[in-house]
Order: C-alpha cells, then sequence, then structure tokens
C-alpha cells in the first residue's frame, strides 16, 4: 500500500518525539506522511543542540532540506535552505550541531536506517549525490519546465531529478494575489511542505505556514488562490503532468480514465499493447520479481506473518522434502 493522502495537515501544534533509532539520537521528529509498509516517510526532524553522529549511510535513498540552523557534515556546512539528496549506501561525514536544527528528513524507499561507516556501498550510485543551497545557489525559473504549465506567479527552482522516475525535488513560491482558476491532478503522488505564507485550493481550504500534504496520483486539486505570498518544499515520485479540467465533482477513476484516454491519443501503438489479451507484459510485482520471492522469511514478516509461522513452515518445507527424497 502507499502513502494514504494527508490533506491538509499543519504540524506546527504537534509535538515532537524523540528518536530513539541508531544514529539518530539526540534527535526529535514528527511524522508528515509514512508507507506503512515499506517505511519510506517524510519527517519533521529536529537536531537538539550538541547533536553529534559518526559516518555514515542509509540504506533508503534520503533528502534533507534544511528548514533552520546549521550543521557541519564531513567537511559541508549546511545552513538554512540547503538541499542534499544522498543515494542509497553513500555515506556521508560525521554530523555536529553544536546550536540545533530544524529539517525535513525524506526517506524515500524504507523505514529511517543508518549504519556507521566511512566508506560507500559498493553500488551506491554516488553521482547522483547533490548539495546546494535552494535559497541562495539556484536561479528562480518560471515553472514551465512542465507543459501545460501553472499560472504566471508561480516560479520554481528544480534541485533534484531521479532520471529513472522523472521525479523532481523542487522550491517553489507563489507571488501575492496568485491566481488559477482551473482544478488539477496528476499520474504521481506529489507532497509539500509550507516554509512560509499560505495559499488556498478549493478543495482543502488554507494551508498555512507549516503546512503539507501527501496527495496520490489522481486526485483533483484547484482552483487555487495565494493572498501574501507563499513559499514552499514539493516533490513528486514520478514525472509530473498537468491534466487541467474546470469539473470540480470528478473522482479518481474518472480522472485515471481521461489520463488514460490522453495515453491512448499520444502513443496509441503502446496503449493498444498494454490493453490487449494474450500480450506478454509483466502484470503485477509477482512478475518482476524472483519466483521464491515471496517464502523469504523478511518478505513475509514485513506482510504479518509471525516468526513462529514462518518458521514452523520452513520445518513442514524441510520435512516435506526429506519424504520426497526417501520415496525416490
Ligand atoms: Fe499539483
Amino acid at each position: 500500500m502507499a502513502r494514504p493522502h494527508i490533506e491538509p495537515y499543519v504540524e506546527l501544534d504537534t509535538k515532537y518525539k524523540k528518536l530513539d533509532l541508531s544514529g539518530f539520537k539526540g534527535s526529535e521528529y514528527k511524522v508528515l506522511s509514512l508507507d506503512v509498509d515499506t517505511g519510506a516517510c517524510t519527517l519533521k526532524v529536529r537536531f537538539n543542540n550538541g547533536f553529534k553522529r559518526k559516518p555514515g549511510m542509509s540504506y533508503s535513498d534520503m533528502e534533507i532540506f534544511l528548514l533552520e540552523g546549521r550543521m557541519k557534515v564531513g567537511k559541508e556546512v549546511w545552513t538554512r535552505g540547503q538541499y542534499i539528496f544522498v543515494p542509497a549506501g553513500m555515506a556521508i561525514g560525521a554530523i555536529s550541531v553544536p546550536q540545533g536544527a530544524e529539517a525535513l528528513v525524506f526517506f524515500n524507499d524504507s523505514e529511517p536506517s543508518f549504519l556507521e561507516s566511512d566508506r560507500n556501498h559498493q553500488l551506491a550510485l554516488t553521482a547522483a549525490y547533490t548539495s546546494l543551497n535552494a535559497y541562495v545557489d539556484a536561479p528562480w525559473m518560471t515553472a514551465d519546465i512542465v507543459n501545460p504549465s501553472v499560472a504566471v506567479g508561480c516560479l520554481m527552482k528544480p534541485l533534484h531529478y531521479d532520471p529513472l522516475t522523472e521525479g523532481i525535488s523542487f522550491i517553489y513560491c507563489l507571488a501575492p494575489q496568485f491566481r488559477q482558476d482551473n482544478i488539477s491532478y496528476h499520474d504521481c503522488a506529489e507532497e509539500s511542505y509550507h516554509i512560509w505564507g499560505s495559499s488556498w485550493m478549493l478543495q482543502f481550504g488554507d494551508l498555512p505556514t507549516g503546512g503539507y500534504f501527501w496527495r496520490p496520483p489522481y486526485i483533483n486539486h484547484g482552483s487555487f488562490r495565494c493572498e501574501i505570498g507563499t513559499i514552499a518544499f514539493g516533490r513528486t515520485d514520478s514525472k509530473l503532468h498537468n491534466y487541467f479540467h474546470f469539473n470540480p465533482w470528478s473522482n479518481v477513476d474518472e480522472n485515471r480514465l481521461r489520463a488514460v484516454a490522453h495515453l491512448y491519443r499520444q502513443r496509441p501503438k503502446l496503449y493498444q499493447w498494454a490493453a490487449s489479451d494474450g500480450h506478454n507484459h509483466p502484470h503485477g510485482p509477482e512478475d518482476f520479481e524472483h519466483k521464491h520471492y515471496h517464502d523469504d522469511a523478511q518478505v513475509r514478516q514485513l506482510h504479518g506473518d509471525s516468526p513462529n509461522a514462518i518458521k514452523s513452515k520452513a520445518k513442514k518445507k524441510k520435512a516435506k522434502k526429506k519424504v520426497k527424497k526417501k520415496s525416490k
């Protein structure tokens, strides 16, 4: 199951909890969104005064956006507005936070993890590492890197682009009195955190400073209004295409059908092949995965089997094999 729709959520009134995990001790967290199957999540993390950690890596791609404070990480100094993409398995330097800091921390593939190491994993895609100050080191652009695009008055700074999924991470701002009168949805999940300011959407009302959403694909959002301006951090999990329309009553299934009609018009051969019977394209995870994937003890535990049930099934399997051997 993917992450549920969370919108609108304002985190400022929620209390921090201790993050009692190896590599995170001395920090506190709030969950903004969570995939309960994979553990992938978006957290707001407070690194308390004096937080320290040795060099190490995570098993998940990780993104950090520093909201407040200053962190020393290896040879780098991160200040307010710093954006970092750390690919899974890449070791980053020792961290020290003498005066405290607050950050959005994204674990894109699995639960928060830390393995102390001063070396990268041999499979880490280290070329993807990104570190820049989003406020200072990148220029504002119009948002028309996506076409059709949003109304004039929305600017963005792309910070990271995933060449495999076409997902992007970016900051964006809405000018005071920004208006967009149509309704939008996408094929991708979309998340956003309001660093400052407030904006309004027809379906979800005002989203103030500290506001957050995780919005799964094909959910209507818009029209849009912004009175005093907004600056926000945004992220998608795959390619963002703006499907615009003016029907506030359409539901996710209707939007999905309309998106498929779009695919049919643009790539009819691909559509026909994917939709036809008797083809040989994969139907789901079972066709991508190794045939013994579902027997793997860790996978079974993830799907809710108790350790005892896993052990007893393994024993029965062994006994069956023995009987088969004997009967031969
Ligand atoms: Fe959107």
